[in-house]
C-alpha cells in the first residue's frame, strides 16, 4: 500500500488551486448561504442517530469533492478494509486494530491472523455481565458480606478517561446503589481524596491497565492494596480486587486471582479500549444493558463507516473537513463546545484520542510528513466557555474551527434551560460564521445615540470578522447508544485522517521518553547521588525538591 506526500499529491495540488481562487474570489461562509437557500440540506448528513451540520465551513461542493479525491489518492478505502479485515496497520508494534470487533454483535466473523475472535470477545461480554449480575444483585459482597456500595477504577490514560467520561455523560442512567470514583493520577493527592471517602468493606477496586506495568497505576494500586490490608486481611483481597489487563502473570503476581481477571487483547489500543472489560467500571454504574446500549450505538456508526461512500460518510466528512481546516486553512487548533453539562469530561476525552492517535509527523515510509498533522484539541461546556475563552474564538488573531455537540432533549425537566442552552449553542455557531461589520456596528451605535466620535473610535472593536468555520454535531438525547455513536464517529475521524496522513494513529512512542527520564530522576530524588549528569534546570529541580522532601 504506498501513501504518498501528501503536499506532492495531485488532489492537495488541487484543492490548495481551489482554496486560492475560493480567496481570490472573497468568499466567505455568510456568501456561501446567500447562494444556497438550501445549503443546510445539501451540507449536513444523519447517521447511526446523530445529524452533522457541516454547512458553516468554508467549502463548497468542489472543495467537497477534491477532498473526496485526496481520500481516494491516500488509499482511504483500502485502509479502512485493511482494519476491519484484521490487517496489522499498527505497522510500528505490527498489530491489528480491531476496536470495532469489540461491538460487533454475536456471530459476526472478525478475523485476527485468521482466527475469528468473535466468541472470546462475548465469552468476555459474558463474564462481565455475570460479574454486574452479581455484585447488583448483592451474591457478589465484600470480605464481612456488605454489599458493593462504591468501585474505584484504578488506571491512567485509555484506561481512565473512557471510562471515566461515559460515566459521568451516562449519569440519568446510573444503577442506584453504586457511586464509581477514578483514580489515574500518580499525585497521591487523587487516591487521598477518594479513600477519605469510602469505607474498605463496601468498596470494590478495579485496576485498569493493558500493560500491567503503567507505573502511575501501579503506584497507586499498591497504595490501594496496602490502605485496604490495614484494614483486612490478604484472603479478603479477592472480593475488593479485579483487574482489566492483557497481562495475566504480573496480576497473578499483584495477588488477584485468574478468575478476577477481565481479558482484553494486544489488537486493542489503549484510547480505543473503553468498549473492552475497560469498560467494566461503565457496566457498573449503568448496568450491562446500558452498557450493551453503548456498544449497539458504536457498532451502527461502524457500519455506517465501512459501507458509505466517501462523500456520504459522516466520519470520513469531518476528517476531511478536519484535514481542510487543519492544512489548507492552517488552524492548528480545534476546539470542542459540548452544550451538554454531563459531556464535561468529552474535549478531555477527545485531547487523548486525538492527540496521542495523531499527534506524529513520520510516515509508513520513515520520512517525515511534509504538512501539518493532528491539532490541539481543547475545550469545555457551553455556556461556560462562552464566558471564559470565547471571545478569543470570535476576535482572537488565529482562526479556531469549533465542534458544537448538543442533545436536543435533555435528561431534566427544566424545559425553560433547554431552550436557552439550545439558543445560545445555535447563536455562537451563527455568530462565528456571520460576525458583524463595521457598517452595522456604526449603524447601531448610531442608532443608540453614541457621538462620532465614539463610533470613530469603538467600532473595530466592536467589529466580528466572522467566515469562522464550525461544525454542529445533535443528538436526540445524551443516552448510551447516541454516546456510543458519537465516540465511534470521532474514532473513526481519527483514523480517517491518520490515514491521510500516512501515519500510524495506532501507537504512542511519544510518552516513553518522559517515563524512563522520570524513573533516572526518581532515583536521583532518593540518593545523594551527584547531580553532574543532568543539565543544569534539572539539576537544580532535583536539588530544591530534595531539600523540601528531607526537611
Ligand atoms: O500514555 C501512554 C499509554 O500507553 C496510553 O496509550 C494508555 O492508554 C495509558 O498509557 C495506560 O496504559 P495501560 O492501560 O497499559 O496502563
Amino acid at each position: 500500500m504506498t501513501v504518498h506526500s501528501l503536499s506532492n499529491s495531485s488532489a492537495f495540488q488541487k484543492l490548495k488551486q481551489h482554496f486560492h481562487q475560493l480567496s481570490a474570489q472573497g468568499v466567505e461562509i455568510r456568501n456561501l448561504f446567500e447562494q444556497d437557500s438550501k445549503r443546510f440540506d445539501h451540507f449536513s448528513i444523519d447517521a447511526a442517530g446523530l445529524l452533522l451540520d457541516y454547512s458553516k465551513n468554508r467549502l463548497t461542493s468542489d472543495t467537497l469533492n477534491l477532498l473526496c479525491d485526496l481520500a481516494r489518492e491516500q488509499d482511504v478505502e483500502s485502509q479502512r478494509a485493511a482494519m476491519f479485515a484484521g490487517e496489522k496497520i499498527n505497522f510500528t508494534e505490527n498489530r491489528s486494530v480491531l476496536h470495532t470487533a469489540l461491538r460487533a454483535p454475536k456471530n459476526t466473523p472478525q478475523l485476527v491472523d485468521g482466527t475469528n475472535i468473535n466468541a472470546e470477545v462475548h465469552a468476555v461480554l459474558d463474564h462481565m455481565q455475570e460479574f454486574v449480575r452479581q455484585v447488583h444483585s448483592h451474591q457478589w459482597t465484600g470480605a464481612t458480606g456488605l454489599a458493593i456500595t462504591d468501585v474505584v477504577n484504578i488506571g491512567i490514560g485509555g484506561s481512565d478517561l473512557g471510562p471515566k467520561m461515559v460515566c459521568l455523560a451516562l449519569r440519568s442512567f446510573a444503577h442506584s446503589g453504586i457511586t464509581s470514583h477514578f483514580v489515574s493520577n500518580a499525585d497521591g493527592h487523587a487516591l487521598d481524596e477518594v479513600l477519605g471517602k469510602i469505607n474498605p468493606a463496601t468498596t470494590l477496586f478495579i485496576i485498569s491497565s493493558k500493560t500491567f506495568t503503567t507505573a502511575d497505576t501501579m503506584l497507586n494500586a499498591h497504595s490501594a492494596r496496602r490502605w485496604f490490608l490495614r484494614h483486612f486481611n490478604e484472603a479478603d483481597l479477592a472480593k475488593h480486587f479485579v483487574a482489566v489487563s492483557t497481562n495475566q502473570p504480573a496480576v497473578q503476581a499483584f495477588g488477584i486471582a485468574p478468575e478476577n481477571r477481565f481479558e482484553f487483547w494486544d489488537w486493542v489500543g489503549g484510547r480505543y479500549s473503553l468498549w473492552s472489560a475497560i469498560g467494566l467500571p461503565i457496566a457498573l454504574a449503568l448496568g450491562f444493558d446500558h452498557f450493551r446500549a453503548l456498544l449497539d450505538g458504536a457498532h451502527a456508526m461502524d457500519v455506517h463507516f465501512q459501507n458509505a461512500p466517501l462523500g456520504k460518510n459522516m466520519p470520513v466528512l469531518l476528517a476531511l473537513i478536519g484535514i481542510w481546516n487543519r492544512d489548507v486553512l492552517g488552524c492548528n487548533s480545534l476546539s470542542i463546545a459540548a452544550y451538554h453539562q454531563d459531556l464535561r469530561a468529552f474535549p478531555n476525552y477527545l485531547q487523548q484520542l486525538d492527540m496521542e492517535s495523531n499527534g506524529k509527523h513520520i510516515t509508513r515510509a520513515g520520512v517525515a510528513v511534509d504538512v501539518p498533522t493532528g491539532p490541539v484539541i481543547w475545550g469545555d461546556v457551553g455556556t461556560n466557555g462562552q464566558h471564559a475563552y470565547f471571545q478569543c474564538l470570535h476576535q482572537g488573531s488565529d482562526i479556531v474551527p469549533v465542534d458544537f455537540v448538543a442533545a436536543l432533549r435533555p435528561q431534566h425537566h427544566l424545559a425553560e434551560h433547554q431552550l436557552v442552552l439550545l439558543a445560545n449553542c445555535f447563536a455562537q455557531s451563527q455568530a462565528l460564521m456571520l460576525g458583524k461589520s463595521a457598517q452595522q456596528v456604526a449603524a447601531e451605535m448610531q442608532a443608540q445615540g453614541y457621538s462620532a466620535e465614539q463610533i470613530r473610535l469603538l467600532t473595530p472593536h466592536r467589529t466580528f470578522d466572522g467566515n469562522r468555520p464550525s461544525n454542529t454535531i445533535l443528538l436526540d438525547e445524551l443516552n448510551p447508544a447516541s454516546l456510543g455513536a458519537l465516540i465511534a464517529l470521532y474514532e473513526h475521524k481519527v483514523t480517517v485522517q491518520g490515514f491521510c496522513w500516512g501515519i500510524n494513529s495506532f501507537d504512542q512512542w511519544g510518552v516513553e521518553l518522559g517515563k524512563v527520564l522520570a524513573k533516572a530522576i526518581e532515583a536521583d530524588l532518593h540518593s545523594d547521588a551527584n547531580l553532574t549528569e543532568h543539565d543544569s534546570s534539572t539539576a537544580g529541580l532535583i536539588a530544591q525538591a530534595r531539600a523540601a522532601l528531607r526537611t
